[in-house]
């Protein structure tokens, strides 16, 4: 019998905490130090892999990602390690995917060159706007200029180079968004990744918010307009909505990504990283050491894994929807309910479908556009049935 991560693949994700400077609007896991010492990092990416290998044997592994943190920071030999690494202790896909996450200040052509020879195929860099004014105000690095230069770079080297956005800015009105994005679908190359401004607590920006120093932030409204003419602008360049905030031409989606929203097995090594692995039939959530310190000292002396925890088949079916209907195929309806133990429940379904929410075919359930705009509440309507 077949475990269920197997319909949604087994990726690795490399958490590199390091960024040049901390973003205002930012709350991943990262951190400025000015001292890094690279191959203490290098070595403890290889512990934890061999660490792992015992427990996953037999795994296909079909995508790497180094997110962070700014991954371009880290250094090639680094990233060479560990992707020979993950090649000699675990089958690889033939077309295996590796992503490197970059920022436009970190980009110069021979690093990049030395990237590709380390085993990356693919590129995500973050350009966040296409105007020097909003570049400051999101407390960016680099000017357009720089961006446009680093991407070029970039797009020389790898086959497959995509870059994120970040709308609903500060002065943004949704006029400025639409000839923005129409300039960015003209220098795209196969994926486009367009985030709206979320405000998070804890970070310069929440902070601001809070006593509302955050200016000029477009309303409710302006950002729902924007959403809409990021759709419309994206399918009529070719790159299809594929994930709520991701667009690709057909075939160029994230794999590795995709493997979190199919929700498949993903291992997660570095500071903070999640995981979800299959052992001894068993599907459980790992989380690493937060603060880097004691992420590398943990690695070092016996894991960096400092939670792990079984998940029951309610839990795993929860996650699998919440993930699954961000995707514009949606899920599988007998898949979920092999999960869940249970079959979904007929007034919910029918209600949703009445409404226009949902729609289903051939066993696959989807959210429609208009339910995209309520996801949470179709989600919370098909979960307390
Ligand atoms: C963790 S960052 C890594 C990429 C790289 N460090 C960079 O900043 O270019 C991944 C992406 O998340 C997005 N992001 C981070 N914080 C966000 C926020 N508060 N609202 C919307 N998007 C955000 C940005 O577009 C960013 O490129
Ligand atoms: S947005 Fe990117 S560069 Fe800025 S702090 Fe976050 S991870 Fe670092």
């Amino acid at each position: 019998m077949s475990s269920d991560w197997e319909n949604g693949g087994f990726g690795v994700y490399i958490h590199w905490p390091f960024c040049e400077s901390k973003c205002p609007y930012c709350d991943f896991n990262s951190f400025v130090s000015a001292k890094i010492d690279h191959a203490r990092w290098r070595a403890a990416y290889l512990l934890e892999i061999e660490r792992y290998a015992a427990q996953l044997s037999g795994r296909v592994v079909s995508s790497v990602f180094f997110g962070g943190g700014t991954p371009s920071l880290m250094e090639p030999e680094t990233v060479a390690a560990v992707v020979d690494k993950i090649r000699a202790t675990w089958a690889c896909a033939n077309d295996l995917e590796v992503t490197l996450e970059a920022n436009p200040s970190s980009v110069e052509a021979g690093r990049f060159a030395a990237f590709k020879s380390a085993g990356v195929t693919r590129i995500s860099m973050g350009i966040q706007a296409l105007n020097n004014r909003d570049l400051q105000n999101l407390g960016r690095l680099h000017t357009v200029d720089e961006a446009y230069a680093a991407f070029d770079i970039a797009r020389n080297v790898f086959n497959r180079v995509s870059f994120d956005l970040i709308y609903a800015r500060q002065g943004q009105a949704p006029d400025d968004w639409r000839k923005e994005l129409h300039e960015a679908t003209q220098l795209a190359v196969d994926h486009l990744s367009l985030y709206q401004l979320t405000i998070e607590q804890g970070t310069a920006f929440g902070d601001r918010y809070n006593i509302g120093k955050l200016r000029g932030l477009p309303s409710d409204d302006d950002a729902a307009k924007m959403y809409d003419i990021t759709q419309e602008v994206c399918e009529s360049a070719g790159f299809e909505l594929y994930e709520v905030s991701n667009h690709a031409k057909p075939g160029s989606e994230c794999r590795h990504n995709l493997v979190y929203w199919n929700y498949g097995d993903y291992l997660g090594i570095g500071p903070g990283a999640h995981g979800r692995l299959t052992v001894l039939n068993q599907r459980l959530a790992t989380e690493s050491f937060l603060q880097p310190n004691a992420w590398l000292e943990n690695a070092e002396q016996a894991s960096g894994e400092k939670l792990r925890e079984p998940l029951s088949s309610n839990d795993q079916a929860t996650e699998m929807l919440l993930m699954g209907l961000r995707l514009e195929r949606g899920i599988s309806i007998p898949r979920w309910e092999r999960l869940s133990g249970k079959p979904f429940g007929k007034p919910a379904l029918n209600e949703l479908l009445e409404l226009g929410m949902i729609k289903i075919s051939d066993d696959q359930l989807q959210v429609t556009e208009r339910g995209r705009v309520l996801l949470n509440s179709v989600l919370q309507k098909l979960l307390h049935v």
